[in-house]
């Protein structure tokens, strides 16, 4: 049970990864409109991840039977694409992205708004960036694990939001879930120190209701309990010995 450590030439691996990660969220600000299909979502990934050469690292993860992760409203991550679930103005959709290169991965998710939005959704969405933002501050060496998780927590819930317990950021390298794993809620000043080479995947999944979620009887797709809408935004960040190195920033 340890944090591995990056080295130069495995970091710059994981940023050729995580353009391609970041390229894709950033057009699929384009192809998200009325209509489409969360499986149009899904194909457009696939085959960007394939023209360039790289393995989506989602795909028969634990089973998992597509590309993307693609939640829409209520659901909070791990939503299965399907060609028969159609976006809808107002609705707002969470993409999560998985690349693998050269055995490496890079992870990263927004929450986009389908059309015109209600003006709640919109501060939901950008609550949950600001919130991911929050966390960055402090991942710089020499601070704590916690004091990310304590960030985000602190800006989530002034703004009247939740966060999911029951999901967590993680850290990511060989593996797309390694030590450690990274809440987005907690006391500051506990847990590991950072150091120059950590690499972590930071993900605030925020809810407009309560933070109780469950999981669908296709064993995957996890929904908030109230009914209310959720988002999620999520980077890959490296720990150097200045500024955070963001891999999937578009
Ligand atoms: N970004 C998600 C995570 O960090 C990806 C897991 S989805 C899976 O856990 F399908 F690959 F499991
Ligand atoms: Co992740």
């Amino acid at each position: 049970r340890m944090i591995i450590i990056k080295s130069q030439q495995e970091i710059d691996i994981m940023r050729e990864s995580g353009k391609v990660t970041a390229y894709i969220l950033s057009e699929l600000k384009n192809l998200i409109r009325p209509g489409i299909s969360t499986k149009d979502i899904d194909d457009f990934v696939e085959a960007t991840i394939l023209k360039y050469r790289m393995i989506p690292s989602f795909k028969g993860y634990n089973g998992y039977p597509a590309s993307a992760c693609v939640s829409v409203n209520e659901e909070v991550v791990h939503g299965i694409p399907s060609p028969k679930k159609i976006l809808r103005e107002g609705d707002i959709v969470s993409v999560d992205v998985g690349t693998t290169y050269k055995g490496y991965v890079s992870d990263a998710a927004r929450t986009y708004p389908v059309g015109k939005i209600g003006e709640e959704a919109q501060r939901l969405i950008t609550v949950t960036e600001q919130s991911f933002f929050e966390g960055l501050k402090f991942c710089r060496a020499g601070f704590r694990l916690s004091d990310i998780s304590a960030a985000i927590q602190q800006k989530v819930e002034s703004e009247g939001f939740s966060v999911i317990r029951d999901f967590v950021g993680h850290g990511i390298g060989r593996a797309m879930h390694e030590e450690p794993q990274i809440p987005n809620y907690g006391k500051p000043g506990r847990g590991p120190r950072l150091v120059p080479g950590m690499v972590f995947a930071i993900e605030p999944m925020v809810n407009q209701g309560d933070y109780e979620v469950r999981v669908l009887e296709n064993n995957w797709t996890v929904v908030t309990v109230d009914g209310k809408l959720s988002a999620h935004y999520e980077n890959t960040v490296v720990i150097t010995d200045g500024e955070p190195d963001l891999l999937t920033l578009e």
